[in-house]
């Protein structure tokens, strides 16, 4: 009689939120610059993680909150997801105006980052997430997640709606496009052939246009011919200007 082998426990893994460690930075730094490397291409606004300066000084300031989302799969722990948040407007250079809550008896709290791994999407991480921030909002006595995200990121946004958040202000990117002409002449072919020394020596008696070119030109002294005044530079780019400015999530 055969034997039977017996059914294997096919478990899912667990997932665990626990907040950040400083020893989990630069793995969390990494693990931010692969989730956001393909919306970075899609979006103008949002480059983002920060800089690292940036997001290593967040871990010292006050009040913000910084998660960590893993799943136990074989030994160590996995980061798959990472989200940040804060209770009150932070940095001096962002788009908030906090009296716009205050005078609507609101008590957000920000959310400055979500992220799940390109590999994880689309498994229920970023909705808990959500709950986890919620759950969050309502123990402190927060009344509304706020975050900014970028119109073209748009499975985010799809995500976000489909969660009962709805659009109360917004920048938006409008572009148009200037028509206008290169600076730079287009290339152009050269006439073929060169003067061979019979026709130069005919061009010192030349008259007309021609003749007017050669007498522009310094006369055989032997001595060296003072150099032509160098043409205004061109800029080779256009130049940039940009003020630094804090995104949200
Ligand atoms: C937006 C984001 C946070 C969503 O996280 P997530 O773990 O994929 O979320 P969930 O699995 O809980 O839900 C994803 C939704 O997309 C749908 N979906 C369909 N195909 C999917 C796919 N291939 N990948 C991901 N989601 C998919 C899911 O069915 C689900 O639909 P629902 O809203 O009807 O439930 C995540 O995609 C992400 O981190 N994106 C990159 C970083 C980013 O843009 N962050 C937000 C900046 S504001």
């Amino acid at each position: 009689m055969a034997s039977r082998k017996p059914a294997l426990a096919v478990t899912e893994p667990t997932i665990r939120v626990r907040r950040i460690h400083r020893r989990d930075l630069n793995k969390v730094w990494e693990f931010l610059k692969r989730v956001f490397r393909s919306v970075n291409r899609e979006t103008v606004e949002y480059q983002r993680p920060r800089t690292k300066t940036r997001f290593l000084e967040i871990y010292e300031e006050e009040g913000i909150e910084q998660l960590l989302f893993e799943i136990h799969e074989g030994e160590a722990p996995v980061i798959v997801g990472y989200a940040e948040c804060a209770y009150e407007v932070i940095g001096s250079d962002n788009w908030i105006n906090e009296r716009y809550f205050e005078s609507r008896d609101m008590r957000p709290l920000f959310v400055e980052e979500i992220a799940i791994h390109p590999d994880f999407q689309g498994r229920g991480i970023g909705s808990f997430v959500i709950e986890q921030l919620e759950h969050l909002a309502r123990v402190r006595g927060c009344t509304h997640l706020v975050l900014e995200v970028a119109a073209n990121n748009r499975r985010a946004l799809q995500f976000y709606r489909a969660r009962s958040f709805s659009q109360i202000d917004a920048a938006i990117f409008l572009a148009k496009k200037v028509v206008s002409e290169p600076e730079l002449l287009p290339p152009r072919t050269l006439r073929s052939g060169g003067l061979d020394p019979g026709d130069a020596e005919g061009m010192s008696e030349a008259t007309g246009p021609e003749a007017q070119v050669l007498t522009d030109m310094p006369a055989e002294t032997g001595e060296s011919a003072p150099e032509p005044e160098p043409p205004p530079a061109l800029p080779a780019k256009p130049a940039r200007t940009r003020k630094p400015r804090s995104r949200r999530a």
